[in-house]
């Protein structure tokens, strides 16, 4: 990992792929109590947990005939990181969408902390302390890396935001936000950028910046859209240390990713999607093994052995396609015996 990706802090710490405590003095603490506290939690769909901060209740949304989303009941623990994971379209996206105020469901009901979230717009489930940030990334990239951060302090609407980028007219919270907002910059190494506009960003620098943004409402769960999706992998292992550094500040991570070494990497537990529907929840070494997952990911019956009448259509349609080679009949493949691989 270079060095100069670390968030402060870590700078002596190497994040041990294992556990992810890294060897930081006291570092690893957060992480050792979410296990603890889910460990003798049964690997069930909709399983009760010891601490919920987020409580979905029949959440189910459709567009046109599509059911993206129904979720029967789900608790998310605190303190913990949850990977949300599941093939395309499962309805990850989604979920977030509506559990953060971005979309509204066609029946259920979600809580934080007890607290109905349902019917709130972004800005006030944030303050309420519910962020995410997205799959694709919404920096604005004719803002200054700055005035993107400034866009994400807490409560901050469309008419003080526009005066916080007239210099004057700055007041009290505005300066405060700034130098918070710097603070930030400089924990995900943007701060020389600050001035820079989000467009001349490279991708990984982007998802850190919208990292960092999340972060200027001061939020207790944080919800991350595929974060290392796009990134270099020089980065990838400092936006991995940065999330790990949210659970060692008590947060609440969510955190969708398709990459199954990271997801195996970083939860504490992991949520599986297909079709909508969660279809399998457990600690990450229960999820690899679970028949369900497996044929969500890669379709039904794949992995049985073949029928003997399937496995005697398997042969007639290979017959039939090396004498159609033979006759002239396809295209000519060859295959180069140094690297294996088929030319055309
Ligand atoms: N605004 C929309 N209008 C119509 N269909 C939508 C809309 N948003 C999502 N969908 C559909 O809902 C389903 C779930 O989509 P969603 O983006 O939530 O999946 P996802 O699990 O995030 O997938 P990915 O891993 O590809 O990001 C998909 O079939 C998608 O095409
Ligand atoms: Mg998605």
């Amino acid at each position: 990992m270079p060095a100069d990706n670390l968030p402060p802090g870590a700078h002596a710490a190497s994040l041990d792929k294992n556990t992810g405590t890294g060897t930081r003095p006291g570092g690893g603490v957060p992480q050792r109590l979410a296990q603890a506290a889910l460990r003798d939690v049964p690997w069930e769909i909709g399983v009760a947990k010891p601490d919920p901060a987020i409580v979905v209740e029949n959440v189910t949304r459709t567009f046109g005939g599509l059911t993206a989303v129904s979720v029967d009941h789900l608790e998310v623990q605190r303190g913990g990181i949850t990977g949300l994971i599941g093939p395309n379209g499962a309805g990850k996206t989604t979920l977030f969408n509506l559990l953060t105020g971005f979309d509204q469901p066609n029946t259920g009901t979600w809580s934080y902390n007890g607290k109905p979230l349902g019917k709130l717009a972004p800005h006030q489930v944030a303050r309420l302390g519910v962020v995410r940030t997205f799959q694709l990334t919404k920096a604005l990239s004719r803002l200054t890396v700055l005035q993107n951060m400034l866009l994400g302090a807490q409560g901050q609407r469309g008419e003080s935001f526009l005066r916080a980028l007239v210099p004057g007219t700055w007041r009290a919270q505005e300066k405060a936000n700034t130098e918070k907002a710097m603070d930030l910059l400089r924990r995900f190494k943007l701060d020389a950028k600050k001035d820079e506009f989000a467009g001349t960003l490279s991708g990984g620098q982007r998802k850190l910046l919208e990292m960092a943004r999340a972060l200027m409402s001061d939020p207790q769960v944080v919800m991350l859209d595929e974060p290392m999706a796009g990134v270099n992998p020089a980065l990838t292992q400092s936006l991995l240390g940065h999330v790990k550094d949210l659970r060692e500040e008590g947060m609440t991570v969510i955190f969708v990713e398709h990459d199954m070494d990271v997801v195996r990497d970083i939860s504490d537990w992991v949520v599986v999607m297909a079709a909508g529907r969660v279809i399998a929840e457990g600690p990450p070494e229960s999820i690899s093994q679970n028949q369900a997952v497996v044929d969500a990911y890669l379709g039904a019956h794949h992995d049985a052995p073949l029928t003997v009448e399937e496995e005697d259509q398997v042969l007639a349609q290979a017959g039939a396609a090396i004498a159609q080679e033979e006759h002239g009949g396809g295209e000519v493949l060859g295959t180069d015996s140094t690297t294996g691989r088929t030319e055309r």
